[in-house]
């Protein structure tokens, strides 16, 4: 069988690859904004399955599709037999042969890995509870448009040592920057992940020092998709892990802060931040769209 080009983590590009994608993802937001009609995927299809809630993810990719010239399927396990026990394996055989490509969000990884392993057409992954690599390819392109290349800048993640802590972590081996990571003990990072990355990450038990000499400041939520039982519990444990006016004073005069929304304002960010001058977030969130097409024109055409 031919081999098939899937996206399930950042290491399944290489860094040249990624720098690519990021210029093309910039160039690509030039012409949308200049009117440029372009479309390389016409009659092009993509399927999207999503077990989890979507706002930014479903809007970006389908509109994406949708500007490239080609078109996206919504799935939900409400109305489909992924919600009904079909096997992953016949999935991944029946939808990869009737789409140009698969967009999954779930929950374990090794779902979407298992799907990729029997799917005859590119994998997305748009987001498991290990990682969320397409959010990492929008905040790389934020950075660089702002800032040139992100080489050797600190960059420091404040909060749960989550799927978005995993992806920064293989951003920060792909696009060889240091990454510091605050998160309460019980709460780390896998350790498998971690030690991928050497001597790239310093994992830090006080947000004020992780913070300290940092040129950009990212969280995410306490209690990601999945979670919500633990929501109260979290609370008390991430008390001290918020990224507030304090924190971004310990870091660079000049940081940026970035957060994958949705955002929760009092809990891991407060509104003067994410609301302030140093916040790039909602260029971030527009971002999925440019950067995921370039990714899309890469898989599919
Ligand atoms: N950041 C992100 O993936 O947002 P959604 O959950 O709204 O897709
Ligand atoms: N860590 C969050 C990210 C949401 C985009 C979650 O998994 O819910």
């Amino acid at each position: 069988m031919m081999s098939v080009r899937h996206f399930l983590t950042l290491l399944d590009f290489s860094p040249d690859e990624l720098h690519q994608l990021i210029e093309r993802a910039i160039e690509l937001k030039q012409w949308q904004k200049q009117g440029r009609i372009y479309e390389p995927l016409k009659n092009k299809v993509m399927a999207m399955v999503f077990e989890k809630s979507s706002t930014r993810t479903r809007v970006s990719f389908e509109t994406g599709m949708a500007q490239l010239g080609g078109h996206a399927i919504f799935l939900s396990p409400r109305d489909t037999q992924f919600g009904r026990g079909e096997p992953i394996e016949d999935s991944a055989r029946v939808l990869s042969r009737m789409t140009d490509a698969v967009m999954i969000r779930t929950f374990e990884h090794e779902k979407i890995e298992r799907f990729a392993e029997y799917s005859v057409s590119p994998v997305i992954n748009a987001l498991t509870d290990q990682y969320h690599p397409c959010q990492l390819l929008a905040d790389m392109q934020t950075w660089f448009e702002h800032r040139g290349d992100i080489r050797g800048a600190n960059v420091t993640f404040i909060g749960d040592g989550n799927n978005m802590c995993h992806s920064y972590i293989n951003a920060a081996r792909q696009f060889d920057f240091q990454l510091r990571i605050a998160t309460p003990a019980s709460y780390r990072p896998d350790s498998d992940i971690i030690a991928m990355a050497g001597e790239q990450v310093t994992l830090f038990e006080h947000p004020l020092e992780a913070a300290e000499g940092s040129d950009l400041i990212v969280t995410d939520v306490w209690a990601s998709m999945g979670q919500e039982e633990e929501q109260s519990k979290r609370e008390k444990v991430f008390a001290s892990f918020q990224v507030n006016a304090e924190l971004m004073a310990s870091a660079n005069k000049d940081a940026i802060f970035m957060h994958c929304l949705p955002a929760h304002r009092g809990e891991e960010v407060t509104a003067d931040v994410i609301d302030g001058p140093q916040s790039l977030v909602w260029e971030e969130a527009e971002n999925r769209l440019h950067a995921q097409k370039a990714l899309l024109e890469v898989l599919i055409s």
